[in-house]
């Protein structure tokens, strides 16, 4: 799985920096580093509704340190288990 967060600078006003640490952290502690991957991407085309990031194809937009846990639990989790 691989996945991708914006750090266009919409979003890096947004803090993807921290999403993209946090994202990271939790990977790290479900030892998923082996499956799931995580790199930066320039703008993903969605900039008012950013931090976007991407699972595969699929975009999520509204991403935040409010909801990265939810979306992870959900998304990717369940994805790989
Ligand atoms: S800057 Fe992130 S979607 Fe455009």
């Amino acid at each position: 799985m691989n996945i991708y967060v914006c750090i266009g600078s919409s979003c890096h006003q947004r803090s993807s920096y921290a999403v993209m640490r946090q994202l990271k952290a939790m990977i790290a502690e479900n030892r998923l580093g082996n499956s799931v991957f995580v790199s930066s991407a320039f703008c993903l085309g969605h900039c008012a509704a950013g931090v976007t990031i991407q699972i595969d194809d699929e975009i999520i937009t509204g991403v935040g340190m409010g909801n990265i846990a939810d979306i992870f639990q959900d998304r990717i989790l369940a994805a790989v288990r």
